[in-house]
């Protein structure tokens, strides 16, 4: 038998501008994750069990665009393994699905993981990141890498996606990754809004903006481009305060592209009437979760506006320093 987990993550900011070039910042949150057993099964055939969303299946019965498939069958590609042996594949999560917390890149990586285990071939972090990427395609549409890359590496991260003109890559290809130093930690509390929303149709309706007006919305990206750039230099030096306003200027600049929703606007708004230094969406949008930045003080006081004002979980999590 082998198993292996992988944990959620938020975006502090840049969500949608990564995908057209701009860097992002994103930490993993471990009190969330998602775990994968391979056992060998008594049946012939690789059954997929995801008893989270109703998938109990035999791996050939699945169509090849379905994520979990896809991503099984890359493994097996990737290990040279033609002949599939009879295994069972027992997923599960605590990561709320469609809820910008990365379920589907976490479920990716413990699989891949998981599953090169199994075979004494454990892949390392480069490769496991690059076929969640792949599997990524299938729930998001035109990913950008952040979701499997932060949670692969399962740290903080200051990403720029590939083939964008200003990141070129840490070694000429792939995306820009760094960790950026986190010279003091905080604190940060996790709305959900229990509307569960699609990635894919919120990065298709950027698009669709972004195509009918590319001016326009290359401005706005590059805004959310500065502000990312000041949020990191702000940890790097510990002037945690200024990252309160920064992710109020970041909401705004998400409005704009039409990826909030009223629930998460009310939640915004509770945090920051609660003391919150500042508050945005994180992820997709239009749904899912908002975080926001509190100090110790005032912590329980916005966890419980944010509950009164329908927040269906609430959690928390402390960004600490780290080495790059
Ligand atoms: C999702 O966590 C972040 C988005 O920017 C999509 C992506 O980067 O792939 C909305």
């Amino acid at each position: 038998m082998s198993s292996a987990s992988a944990p959620g993550k938020v975006v502090l900011f840049g969500e949608h501008a990564v995908v057209y070039g701009r860097p992002a910042l994103a930490v993993p949150v471990a009190q969330v994750h998602a775990d994968v057993e391979v056992s060998e099964s008594a049946d012939a055939g690789v059954w997929i069990d995801a008893p989270d969303i109703d998938l109990y299946t035999e791996l050939s019965t699945v169509p090849p665009d379905q994520p979990i498939a896809s991503v099984i069958r890359n493994v097996f590609q990737n290990l040279g393994i033609s002949t599939f042996p009879p295994l069972t594949i027992r997923i599960t999560s605590t990561i709320p699905l469609a809820s910008g917390m990365g379920s589907g890149a976490a479920v990716s990586v413990a699989i891949i993981r998981a599953l090169s285990c199994m075979f004494d071939r454990p892949f390392p972090d480069e490769t496991v990141s690059a076929l969640a990427f792949e599997a990524e395609k299938f729930y998001h549409g035109t990913p950008s890498g952040i979701d499997n890359t932060v949670v692969t590496f399962a740290r903080p991260v200051y990403f720029i996606k590939s083939n964008s003109p200003i990141g070129r890559g840490n070694r000429g290809e792939g995306p820009f990754i760094e960790t950026f130093q986190v010279k003091k930690p905080f604190t940060i509390v996790i709305g959900d809004t229990g509307v569960p929303a699609s990635t894919k149709e919120s990065v298709g309706d950027v698009r669709r903006l972004w195509q009918a007006d590319p001016p326009r919305w290359e401005k706005v990206f590059d805004a959310v481009g500065d502000i990312v750039q000041q949020a990191r230099r702000a940890i790097e030096v510990g002037e945690v305060d200024v990252l309160g306003p920064l992710m109020d200027a970041n909401h705004a600049l998400l409005q704009e592209m039409t990826v909030s929703s009223p629930e998460l606007d009310q939640l915004v708004a509770a945090a920051r009437s609660a003391g919150a230094l500042g508050a945005k969406l994180s992820g997709g949008g239009r749904g899912g979760n908002m975080i926001a930045l509190v100090t110790l003080e005032k912590r329980e006081q916005v966890e419980a506006l944010l509950r009164a004002a329908g927040a269906r979980r609430v959690l928390v999590t402390t960004v600490e320093s780290c080495q790059t």
